[in-house]
């Protein structure tokens, strides 16, 4: 039975993955610090006796056997991750060297949550893999884009030097069931000032645009990269094509909650990007995948779930 690692598994897209994992058979090991995770996420997984649960930071090492490991553990959204930006680039940092040295010393294969804002502000769309990205170095975003860049850097460092067996992804905006209800990420927040008759609060004019993965076709893409033949290290961008202004998901999802919830406009935040896509050709020909769940349907399952949990 495979030993497989997933960091930062009590979090939102680690639940899933560990959920996945656990169905597929595998014997997973969940290390979390819980600083934006639940073990709520993770409870129903408990009595599982292929299931262990860790309180470990990864920013310190980790002597276990396993045969692959997901680096997931680092806080996503802008409002946890610039908490402390110190502690969010050592988890970026120190964690993947942490976790590099512990593939290394078990060979196991393992795979990197990368991100879009690999990307930053970018003057190309959509987005591929060869893009390098327009980021500033020092600003209040900078400790996540920057973080994450580095552990990119290191990944392909340990391939080049160690011939480690390596996966990056780089994902781009994902939503479903288990976002933190206040991280104020934008479906999240849409749909729980929704429910809750609040304002919705739109940042600058609205016309901006994201595409949207939910989750399961995030998780599947994952698991189909870490099954990938040796020769696919990526980075791979992992996202959904399709683009939405923040107007027009604001009208869905009052629509879809029925909610009598109006507009309230503010200004946009520092570097934040005013459009983002993936060019997915690479995920599509290398994974063979793609995109299955519509807005509609991946919106409808995550408002089920905000309305059973806020
Ligand atoms: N959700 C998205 O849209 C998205 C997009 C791009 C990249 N990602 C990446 O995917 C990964 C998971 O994101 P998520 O949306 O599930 O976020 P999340 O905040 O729900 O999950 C992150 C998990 O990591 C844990 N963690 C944080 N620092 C840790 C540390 N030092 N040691 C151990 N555990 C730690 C948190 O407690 C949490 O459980 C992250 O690496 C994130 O950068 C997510």
């Amino acid at each position: 039975m495979e030993k497989v690692l997933v960091t930062g598994g009590a979090g939102f897209l680690g639940s899933h993955l560990c959920d996945r994992l656990i169905a597929s058979g595998a014997d997973v090991l969940c290390v979390d610090n819980f600083f934006t995770g639940s073990k709520a996420n993770i409870a129903h997984l408990q009595n599982n006796p292929y299931f262990e649960l860790m309180r470990h930071d990864i920013t310190f090492p980790l002597y276990v056997e396993v045969n692959a490991i997901f680096n997931l553990a680092c806080p996503a959204s802008p409002i946890h991750y610039q908490h402390d930006p110190v502690q969010t680039t050592k988890t970026s940092v120190h964690g993947a060297i942490n976790m590099l040295g512990l593939a290394k010393r078990t060979r196991a294969t393992i795979l990197q949550a990368s991100t879009s804002e690999v990307y930053g502000d970018p003057e190309v769309h959509p987005q591929t893999e060869d893009y390098w990205g327009k980021v500033n170095p020092i600003g209040p975003r900078s400790c996540y884009d920057e973080g994450k860049r580095c552990a990119e850097t290191l990944f392909f460092d340990y391939h080049r030097q160690h011939q480690l067996a390596i996966k990056v992804v780089r994902i781009f905006n994902t939503y479903g069931p288990r976002m933190h209800p206040n991280d104020g990420r934008v479906v999240s927040n849409f749909i729980v000032q929704a429910l809750r008759g609040e304002d919705i609060t739109v940042y600058g004019s609205g016309e901006q645009t994201r595409s949207f993965c939910y989750v399961d076709d995030l998780i599947e893409a994952m698991l189909r990269m870490m099954k990938s033949p040796a020769n696919i290290t990526g980075p791979v961008n992992i996202g959904n094509p399709v683009e939405v202004t923040m107007l027009e998901l604001a009208e869905r999802v009052i629509n879809l909650t029925g909610s009598k919830s109006k507009l309230c406009f503010k200004p946009l935040p520092q570097d934040d990007p005013k459009q983002r896509r993936p060019d997915i050709s690479f995920a599509k020909s290398a994974l063979q995948w793609e995109p299955k769940v519509t807005l509609e349907d991946g919106l409808k399952a995550t408002i089920d779930y905000f309305r059973r949990t806020i």
